[in-house]
């Protein structure tokens, strides 16, 4: 018995296919996975279960009936609930509060008492380690998110739709919520649970549908697919997973924090060197102080206690021009706002950064066919995919803009590159050619600094990992020196 069918859905934005004939198919009580790369059709395809987009062709059954004028509040009759990557809650109200708005219909006051009573009845039946009267505001990511789910709960949906939800999480709630799941699982719920981090599926999903590009190509039971499997299906080409760093040993230091104060409650102020040929990783939820440590390293805030020292100048009352002119390069974690210009073509963006420099411009007046030339050399050798270098970059996929930022940075020749979120929402595809890149940087002897949330990322690339909480670095080791699980744990604030 299917809880839902899903079949030759096309929806189109304007010219665009953003769902080709998709069918998908998940049996009740199971835990589904929705596995593509970005921008593969998987939240589009939610959008149209839980009545949010009208498909333009296709059929969607629900417990084996096929509904008819879909919308989300139907969604709601037929037990569907949909847990979005962005969190709607009210900050400001209690948890059981948020659960039971918008369910309160009907009735003319809410008893409190028994409002809250059952709230965290339901809460403590799946382990969700709330206090229901706590606000909102003061739970941690992880927490809210569970409120989310319980509002679905609370609801009485039996078909529960996750989008990504583990993007958001430090690896500790990751667990946490994959346990969730199961438990949800045991009281006959049905889940699909969208990813594309392919550990995630192998120890918690039954079946898995591939979306590639739009259109679904394959499901299958998990069991009998390998992660290397699920990765070349999702790819839709062989993927390699030996990209590796060599033993090599590093130079003179090339940059050095010195007692520098990330946040301003911080405990302790951080320090430590990056050397040449040497990748540094920082490893931590997101923020937990990497911005101000992009920001301060820029010169975009003012570092107000501790000094930055770059080649052996002191930089920390540089503006930004002159530490970039020193030897900095840059690969910005908000692409859209610092590093490119989105309506301007590939070529222009090549120049951004450089307008000062005597490479692209002299007496004022830019070299238009050296750049141009340069341009096409290096979107050539960085697979810079584009119809041509006048198309807009703001058209281009984001892997394909990241290559471009990454091109620019490293063209520079700058001895320290700061790469900042390098990987985020890009695909496999373009996450193996950004980690080539750094790790070329790294042969040549740069001295890089590399701050992601993806700890399979800084487990790869990096010599050394600091991970950072709270705006403090909780430990520095070599990269060897830790277990994943280790690291982990001090992402989630626990000392060794
Ligand atoms: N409202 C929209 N208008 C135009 N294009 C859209 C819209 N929503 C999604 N798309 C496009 O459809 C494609 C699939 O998007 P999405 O379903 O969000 O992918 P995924 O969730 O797999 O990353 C993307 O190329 C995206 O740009
Ligand atoms: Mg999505």
């Amino acid at each position: 018995m299917y809880a839902v069918e899903m079949i030759g859905i096309t929806k189109r934005f304007g010219d665009f296919t953003a769902n080709n004939k998709v069918n998908l198919l998940v049996e009740k009580g199971e835990i589904h996975c929705l596995l593509g790369e970005n921008g593969a059709g998987k939240t589009t395809l939610m959008n149209v279960l839980f009545g949010l987009y009208k498909p333009e062709e296709g059929t969607v059954r629900i417990n084996g009936k096929t509904v008819e004028n879909h919308s989300s509040r139907n969604a709601f009759h037929l037990g569907l609930g949909m847990v979005h990557q962005h969190f709607m809650l009210v900050d400001a109200l209690t948890i059981w509060e948020n659960v039971i708005i918008g369910n309160e219909l009907g009735k003319f006051t809410i008893n409190e008492k028994e409002s809250i009573h059952a709230v965290q009845a339901l809460a403590d039946q799946y382990n969700f380690d709330l206090d229901v009267t706590q606000k909102v505001s003061e739970l941690s990511v992880g927490k809210k998110q569970r409120v989310e789910i319980l509002k679905t709960l609370y609801r009485g949906a039996n078909i529960i739709i996750l989008d990504e939800p583990t993007a958001v999480l430090s690896p500790p709630e990751v667990l946490q919520l994959l346990d969730i799941l199961r438990d949800m699982k045991s009281e006959g719920k049905t889940i699909v649970f969208i990813t594309h981090k392919l550990n995630e599926i192998k120890v918690v999903a039954d079946h898995v549908t591939v979306l590639r590009a739009g259109e679904s190509v394959e499901t299958c039971a998990v069991a009998d697919k390998s992660v290397t499997d699920l990765a070349n299906m999702m790819v839709g080409h062989e993927v390699s997973f030996d990209q590796k760093r060599e033993d090599q040993v590093p130079g003179e230091v090339v940059l050095s924090l010195r007692n520098v104060r990330l946040l301003p409650n911080a405990q302790n102020t951080v320090s430590f060197d990056i050397r040449a040929g040497e990748i540094v990783g920082i490893a931590g939820v997101e923020d937990n102080g990497q911005q101000q440590l992009e920001e301060m390293i820029m010169g975009f805030t003012k570092c107000k206690e501790g000094s930055i020292v770059l080649l052996g100048d002191d930089i920390t009352k540089w503006n930004t021009k002159k530490r970039c002119a020193k030897g900095i390069g840059y690969i910005p974690s908000d692409r859209l706002k610092r590093a490119i210009l989105s309506g301007f073509s590939i070529v222009d963006n090549y120049l951004l950064g450089s307008q000062f420099s005597a490479e692209y411009v002299s007496h004022g007046l830019i070299k238009k066919k050296h750049l141009l030339e340069r341009t096409k050399a290096l979107m050539k050798s960085f697979d810079v995919r584009a119809v041509d270098e006048n198309q807009s970059i703001g058209s281009l996929s984001g892997g394909n803009q990241q290559k471009m930022v990454l091109s620019r940075a490293v063209a520079k020749g700058a001895d320290f590159v700061i790469a900042c979120q390098p990987v985020r929402g890009l695909d496999i595809g373009a996450i193996q050619y950004i980690h080539e890149i750094l790790l070329d940087l790294r042969r040549q002897g740069k001295a890089i600094l590399l701050i992601s949330a993806e700890l399979t990322d800084i487990r790869k690339l990096s010599d050394r990992i600091a991970v950072l909480y709270k705006g403090e670095v909780l430990a520095l080791k070599k990269n060897e020196d830790y277990t994943t699980e280790a690291i982990g744990l001090l992402m989630a604030g626990q000392k060794e």
